[in-house]
């Protein structure tokens, strides 16, 4: 069994591609690498095949960030492949309506159980703040509700979390770095997660609601259980008289077909999308009921809000997206197989940690899951500790090297390609990286 010392020192020896690029990027790139696995030193990545990604010295690691949860086939599925393929010779950019789009809103109004209007955009953040703006052009109210632990994107509308110093049941927010203009905080009100106080201060906050939003599982808390919350949630909105709107960029296309919506049975006034429905490359969307998308067919719109850009829609992208959603719509099977190998992975891993009394859970839904290193139940963010950090990183660092790679982000994805021998090697890493960490006495912190 190896030491952490001896991992890093092995991780080293066989990165050095790797580290010459970190090294020479400094002196170009000042974009930030905490999305990547960080320690000793982040790993770039050339190129991808089916369930496995290849750095820049061709070792070879089952990936499960698939592209922070986009790639719902894996990497260059030839469905995907080939829609470039034929999109490219015919040109794929004209910032101009083009003939590609009417076939993917076709495929994400139908799978999106609210959706009776479809808008793209490029990004998820892009979505929200779309969104947002929506609500607020529709409703005439200024203030967004968001929950504890969410995360919606980049815009300075979504770069609030709670004070940890707050009271949980009515907690403030703070901004998440510098440069978010301390003037919006006025316009965020934040909620607890999965509580039922945040019924009663929406109840109290609704003459200056535009719009309660809310992840359709929280990505940093993915669990199951968050159907009934979520239901009494748009229940309590409507008796409110204020939007619902759910953020499906990481559900949608996911969790089912039809997202979190079609899983837990909401129908929401709004809902946005990224990630799944551009078949890898950039993409966001907004949809939601035709009475409140009205918003966006023009400035001149009663209430019309502005929206656009110049790659919004554009044609790679529409027909990536397609070619993705046509294969799911296709082949249902593949969430049933998706649901059942995240299941065998979190209950042989959950069965082995508790055998052995290791401080570590894993909690999943559909195929997104992630494992806590604390034995302590997670209803919201504020229950996530820091104890086990040290043993998270030597885990984490144990995984990388036997070939299993892990996102900085801890938000772990199977894929249709993630296969029964796929999940198996990934369930023989993550125990014997346990049993490592737990040798050298990593998990006293937390114990
Ligand atoms: C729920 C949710 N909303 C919005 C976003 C932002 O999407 P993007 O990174 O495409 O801007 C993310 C990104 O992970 C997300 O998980």
């Amino acid at each position: 069994m190896l030491t952490l010392a001896a991992v890093q020192a092995e991780l080293l020896t066989k990165t050095t591609g790797s580290q010459a690029i970190a090294a020479d990027r400094a002196e170009v790139l000042n974009s930030g690498l905490a999305a990547n696995l960080e320690m000793p030193h982040p790993v770039f990545i050339d190129r991808g095949e089916g369930p496995y990604v290849y750095d820049a010295d061709e070792n070879r690691y089952i990936d499960t960030s698939v592209g922070f949860g986009l790639h719902m086939l894996g990497h260059v599925h030839p469905v995907v492949t080939r829609a470039i393929q034929a999109r490219v010779p015919k040109g794929w950019m004209f910032g101009i309506h083009s003939t590609s789009q009417l076939q993917l809103a076709n495929l994400v109004q139908a799978g999106s159980p609210c959706a009776e209007r479809v808008v793209f955009c490029n990004t998820g953040s892009e979505a929200t703040m779309y969104a947002f703006r929506a609500a607020r052009g529709y409703s005439g109210k200024d203030k967004i509700a968001l929950f504890d632990g969410f995360y919606h994107g980049a815009h300075d509308y979504g770069m609030w979390m709670a004070d940890p110093t707050s009271p949980r049941m009515e907690p403030s927010a703070v901004p998440m770095g510098h440069g978010i203009p301390g003037v919006l905080k006025e316009l965020t009100l934040l909620l607890p997660y999965r509580d039922s106080r945040a019924f009663e201060l929406i109840r109290q906050n609704k003459d200056e609601l535009a719009l309660v939003f809310v992840e359709g599982v929280q990505s940093s808390n993915p669990q199951s259980e968050a159907g009934e919350f979520l239901r009494e949630l748009e229940s309590v909105c409507r008796s409110a008289g204020v939007l619902f709107g759910v953020d499906e960029v990481i559900t949608g296309f996911r969790l089912a077909y039809g997202g979190a919506q079609e899983r837990f049975s909401l129908q929401p006034d709004l809902a946005t999308y990224g990630k799944v429905i551009g078949g890898g490359l950039p993409v966001g969307a907004i949809t939601g009921r035709a009475e409140v998308m009205a918003v966006f067919t023009g400035l001149a719109a009663e209430r019309g809000v502005f929206s656009g850009g110049t790659f919004s829609g554009n044609p790679l992208t529409m027909e990536a997206g397609a070619a993705v959603l046509n294969h799911l719509r296709d082949h249902p099977e593949i969430y049933v197989e998706l649901e059942r190998r995240t299941q065998r992975l979190a209950d042989v891993i959950n069965a082995h940690c508790e055998d052995l009394q290791l401080p570590v859970h894993m909690k999943h839904v559909g195929s997104m899951f992630h494992l806590f290193f604390q034995r302590e139940t997670i209803a919201s963010s504020r229950d996530i500790h820091a104890r086990g950090l040290a043993a998270q990183k030597a885990f984490y660092l144990h995984c990388l090297n036997a070939g299993v790679l892990v996102p900085g982000t801890q938000r772990a994805f199977l894929s249709a390609v993630h296969d029964d021998q796929v999940v198996d090697e990934l369930i023989n890493v993550f125990t014997a990286s346990l049993d490592a960490v737990s040798a050298e006495g990593l998990f006293d912190a937390t114990r």
